[in-house]
């Protein structure tokens, strides 16, 4: 992959950069009467208008340029064949091949990686339909009602993003929660609200060594061995574990017969299609499991074979990339007008940020130009109460995606338009902005705020497998394109190390810390004394 400053279309936009200065969207919209139609395109149940961007029609054709040579269409196909383009870990990127229709048919590590996929879609139905009808039980032979999904990171976010926008679809009799932290407040609370009879806790982590969820699994195995009057909880009905290290899970105790796999080629990021997803399936039902993944195929469908210039992915991540390297944007937010689409933001910021918040390139070089952006976001139309003032009269460019459906069955038709005519105003009016008629200068909104707004028909698990597909694929774009590893995250081993240090009475590593941080830590050790 070439350094994407060195190519003539870099250069190029650039320039362009320049001019895109003289004229506002508004503008570019008078110009061209045809612009929502040629700045907007369908994939399934998704329909994206970008036609709120600040982008001509020639900017859009010299950002496709780039894309076309920056070697775009050879990675997406290495991507999709299994090639280790993980090259820090020397690893293969088949989070597509989860979802998959059509058996994989390939060759990792020597395994063929369909086997193994369809084996695991198969415990999961056979568990999953066993939990929901109630007939797995718990050791008092009572069926299991409640879930804890012990996890973080991967093994927490896009699990617990599913299972919240999917409500609709949830079993009526169950409840579903989530425990990552690990302040320890949290799964205290929690387990204060359960019944030990009734609840299966699934230990979920794809190297079985994350200290965050071991610490809350045996705060678990314990608290069902006090209140159920056992000794080895974690070897019982209770407790499941799903992982890419089975032998790790085993020497944990849980029962082999209840350990859930996946793989090495499976990112933590992009691990919901897997047998991550087992909370997903025990919410809204493997055959809704199966529409998400089918979802998520028909994008990476679409994503593989739909021109450049039609394809959804490339045009997002284009456009991110003209606002990040070439208008100087540093941040995007993602807003989307549907309450369960709430922790959508929370989830995009692992997925955008942990893969592609890198500054060394694919040769291991420091990269000279900005790569991933601070992703942020909340809910419309709290955010409008809240952030939106910065938006529409703030010193930032801030790119944004408004996300809805455009219908919904679980609000109130009246509440539902308001809902989503606040959305269409808002984006109307950070692109338009006003001028204050009675001159006050703080009257005024400047506008040329540029947005995205992405609808589905309705929030089903296929369109929202399509929908959180389209936001990896936008990333493994942008990823390409910046020649970076967008499927590493070496960055977070530093503070984890550091962290075990501090922590570790018997090296007394912490002496050796900078004076801040053996100040701070004095201080604390001096109150947990104190209150011991
Ligand atoms: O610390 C980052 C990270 O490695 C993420 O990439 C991952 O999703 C998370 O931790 C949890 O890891 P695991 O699933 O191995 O517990």
């Amino acid at each position: 992959m070439p350094d994407p400053t060195s190519l003539p279309e870099w250069k190029e936009l650039l320039a362009r950069s320049q001019l895109s200065q003289e004229s506002t969207i508004t503008e570019l919209f008078d110009a061209d009467p045809g612009r929502v139609d040629k700045f907007s395109v369908n994939c399934g149940g998704l329909y994206l208008d970008y036609s709120k961007n600040l982008v001509s029609d020639e900017d859009k054709q010299a950002l496709l340029g780039l894309a076309d040579s920056s070697g775009l269409s050879e990675r997406i196909e290495a991507m999709f064949k299994g090639e280790k383009i993980n090259t820090t870990e020397d690893r293969a990127v088949l989070h597509t091949a989860l979802r998959s229709l059509e058996k994989s048919d390939i060759e990792c590590d020597g395994l063929i990686i369909g086997d193994g996929i369809e084996q695991q879609r198969d415990h999961l139905k056979l568990f999953s339909d066993r939990v929901r009808s109630g007939n797995w039980k718990g050791s008092t032979g009572k069926s299991i009602r409640s879930i804890v999904n012990i996890g973080i990171g991967g093994s927490d976010l896009g699990p617990k993003c599913v299972c919240s926008s999917l409500e609709e679809f949830a079993h009526p009799e169950m409840d579903f929660h989530f425990v990552s932290n690990v302040d320890g407040a949290c799964i205290r609370s929690l387990l204060k609200r359960l019944d030990p009879e009734t609840t299966l806790f699934i230990i979920q982590s794809k190297t079985f060594t994350t200290q965050e969820t071991l610490l809350n699994a045996n705060a678990a195995i314990n608290w069902c061995e006090e209140k159920l009057g056992f000794q080895n909880a974690q070897n019982s009905p209770h407790f499941v574990a799903v992982t890419a290290s089975r032998t790790k899970a085993e020497a944990f105790g849980i029962d082999k017969e209840q350990v859930f796999e996946f793989w090495d080629w499976v990112g933590g990021r992009y691990s919901l299609w897997s047998t991550i997803g087992l909370p997903i399936a025990l919410m809204v039902g493997f055959p809704r499991f199966m529409e998400l993944l089918e979802g998520a195929a028909a994008m990476d469908d679409h994503f593989r074979h739909a021109p450049f210039e039609e394809n959804m992915p490339v045009l997002m991540a284009l456009l991110g990339i003209w606002y990040s390297n070439f208008l100087g944007a540093d941040s995007i937010a993602v807003i989307p007008y549907c309450e369960r689409l709430g922790l959508l933001p929370s989830y995009l910021q692992q997925l955008d940020m942990e893969s592609n918040g890198k500054s060394t390139s694919l040769d291991g070089e420091p990269v000279s130009y900005a790569t991933g952006p601070i992703v942020w976001g909340q809910t419309g139309t709290n955010g409008q109460h809240a952030f939106f003032q910065l938006l529409h009269q703030g010193t930032r460019l801030v790119p944004i995606d408004f996300i809805a459906a455009r219908q919904d069955e679980m609000s109130y038709p009246d509440q539902h338009r308001v809902l989503l005519g606040n959305m269409l105003a808002q984006a109307a009016a950070l692109m338009t902005g006003q001028h204050s008629e009675d001159t006050s200068p703080h009257k005024n909104y400047p506008g040329n705020h540029p947005s995205n707004t992405l609808l589905m028909d309705r929030l089903t698990p296929a369109n929202l497998g399509a929908l959180i597909a389209l936001y990896e694929h936008k990333v493994f774009v942008q990823g390409a394109i910046w020649n970076i590893n967008s499927f590493d995250q070496w960055g977070v081993e530093l503070g984890k190390s550091m962290a075990k240090e501090l922590l570790d009475e018997e090296t007394n590593k912490s002496a050796e810390f900078d004076a801040s941080t053996k100040h701070l830590f004095k201080l604390i050790q001096a109150e947990a004394t104190s209150t011991r």
